[in-house]
């Protein structure tokens, strides 16, 4: 993703996107209550235009402004819903810059009690693909190959990591290594063997094995983290939210453990997984319930960590 193209993107596409989202609700402007915008984390050019777009509105329909965190909007995703699961619950929230497990006690009141040490789940998704010469992003792709495939084709590590964190570099340094070696080896630092050509040859025949085995440890990693959680916590009302939650490898692996286990689970429909404008919308109404309104010289961010305990 190349930052400036995607700020300018945005400031070609943020008047027919909202005209089109007014037209398809069938409302007018005069009837919002309230314009929210993603305030932070993100690509700051995008941000920008977002906020100045949001401010003028607000300043010129004379409406509450409201700032929202992107990851906390990926975890209300699952309040879109009308089975959605009661406070307190946890949820798993797994995007392309972020990978956290977060305890909810309200729709404001969250914390951040597991997360990343480095690379996060989809990042691991979208560098494995690149090894594999497929194009960004590649975690939609693994997931349909991996439907083809044997999870259990290919061992990779699964990092010890202590506590409730997650670590994913180890895993892309494994399969880097295993590439290199055209599947004979996952061991760290072994001479490479294979040939460039017999590097592609070996992709092109094992392709969906490897999807497979790759998308089975990132799920594996990820799921036992969040048991540990629950056992710590308690808490048996379980969500899972972000990119990555759309993985179907993640879908079926968490619903079966669920079951498991005696939780009740909790996945946003599909097309609120990704990106989406739905999830800005409901943290947006709670906060507007709770009269939560910024102020016009509010600014973006590119990073800001988060724990909400108002
Ligand atoms: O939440 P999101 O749309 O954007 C961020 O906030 O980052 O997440 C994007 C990430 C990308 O890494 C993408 O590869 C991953 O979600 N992703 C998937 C799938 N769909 C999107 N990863 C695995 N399987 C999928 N089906
Ligand atoms: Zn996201």
């Amino acid at each position: 993703m190349v930052p400036e193209l995607a700020g300018r993107a945005h400031l070609q596409q943020i008047i027919p996107v909202t005209d089109a989202a007014l037209k398809k609700a069938a409302i007018t402007l005069q009837e919002i209550d309230a314009i929210a915008f993603t305030q932070s984390p993100g690509l700051i050019g995008a941000l920008l235009v977002g906020a100045s777009f949001a401010k003028s509105l607000s300043l010129a329909l004379n409406k509450p402004l409201i700032a929202v965190h992107h990851m906390q909007a990926h975890v209300l995703a699952n309040l879109i819903p009308a089975e959605r699961p009661e406070f307190p619950f946890l949820c798993l929230t797994v995007s392309g810059g972020h990978t956290q497990i977060v305890k909810c006690n309200g729709p404001q009141q969250m914390e951040v009690i597991g997360e990343t040490i480095d690379d996060a789940a989809g990042e691991a998704f979208d560098k494995t693909a690149k090894l594999l010469g497929l194009p960004y992003p590649g975690g939609p792709l693994i997931d349909r190959y991996a439907k083809e495939g044997n999870p259990q084709a290919f061992q990779f590590p699964e990092p010890q990591i202590p506590g409730l964190n997650f670590s994913f570099s180890g895993l892309k340094t494994a399969i880097l290594y295993f590439l290199q070696n055209a599947g004979k080896s996952t061991v760290y630092k072994e001479i490479f063997t294979a040939t460039e050509k017999e590097k592609k040859d070996f992709i092109n025949h094992h392709l969906a094995d490897i999807c497979a085995s790759v998308q089975h440890r990132i799920v594996s990693i990820l799921l036992n983290k969040l048991k540990k959680a629950a056992d710590q916590t308690g808490i048996n009302q379980i969500c899972i939210a972000g990119g990555v939650s759309a993985n179907s490898g993640l879908r079926n692996a968490f619903t079966a453990m669920g079951i498991k286990n005696g939780w009740r689970t909790f996945i946003p429909p599909f097309e609120y997984c990704t990106d989406n404008a739905g999830m800005i919308a409901i943290t947006a109404y709670y906060k507007y319930i709770a009269k939560d309104f910024a102020d016009l010289d509010v600014v973006p961010s590119a990073r800001s960590s988060w724990n909400i305990k108002n």
